[in-house]
C-alpha cells in the first residue's frame, strides 16, 4: 500500500452533462482527497502531450478534438493506491465493458464519450499532472490522510 496522486478529469461529456458532481462525490465517499481542482479548456498543443502516447493511432485527432471541444475539470487526486483505485471507480474504457457500478458503465454508452480520464501508472501520473498543475495549485491535505489512516487501523 502507498498514498499516491493521480490525474482524473471529468471530461467535456461529463461537464457538458452535468455529472461532474456525481463523478466528484464517488471519489469522496471511496474516501479520496482532492488535493488540486480546476475548471479549463485545453489547446490542441497540451491535449496532444497528455494524450501523446496514442500519437498516430486512427482515433488520436479525434480524441484531441472531443478534448479540447469544451470545458473540463482536471483533479488531483489523493490517496491509498489511488492510481488503481481511481480507475476501478472509473471502470474500463469501453464503457460496455465497464463493470456495472463504475462511472462509465452507469453513465456513458461509447468508447469516445467515456466521461472520465484517470491516469494508468505511477510514470503517467507524474507525467500528466505536470501537464495540468503547477507545484503551487497542490494543498496540503496532511491532517485528513492521517485521520483516515488512523480511523481505517
Ligand atoms: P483515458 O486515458 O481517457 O483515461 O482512457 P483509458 O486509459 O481508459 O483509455 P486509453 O487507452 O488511454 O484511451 C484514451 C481514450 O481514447 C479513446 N479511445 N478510443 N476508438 C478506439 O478504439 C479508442 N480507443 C481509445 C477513449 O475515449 C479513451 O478514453
Ligand atoms: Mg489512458
Amino acid at each position: 500500500m502507498a498514498i499516491q496522486r493521480t490525474l482524473i478529469l471529468c471530461k467535456p461529456d461529463a461537464v457538458s452533462r452535468g455529472l461532474v458532481g456525481e463523478i466528484v462525490r464517488r471519489i469522496e465517499v471511496r474516501g479520496y482527497l482532492i488535493v488540486a481542482m480546476k475548471m479549463m479548456q485545453l489547446d490542441g498543443e497540451r491535449a496532444r502531450k497528455h494524450y501523446a502516447e496514442h500519437d498516430g493511432k486512427p482515433f488520436f485527432a479525434g480524441l484531441v478534438d472531443f478534448i479540447t471541444s469544451g470545458p473540463l475539470v482536471a483533479m488531483c487526486i489523493e490517496g491509498e493506491d489511488a492510481i488503481a483505485g481511481c480507475r476501478q471507480l472509473m471502470g474500463a474504457t469501453n464503457p460496455l465493458q465497464a463493470a456495472p457500478g463504475s462511472i462509465r458503465a452507469d453513465y456513458a454508452q461509447t468508447i469516445g464519450l467515456n466521461l472520465v480520464h484517470g491516469s494508468d501508472s505511477y510514470e503517467s501520473a507524474e507525467r500528466e499532472l505536470a501537464i495540468f498543475f503547477e507545484s503551487r495549485e497542490f494543498v496540503s491535505r496532511k491532517h485528513d490522510l492521517e485521520r483516515w489512516l488512523v480511523e481505517k487501523k
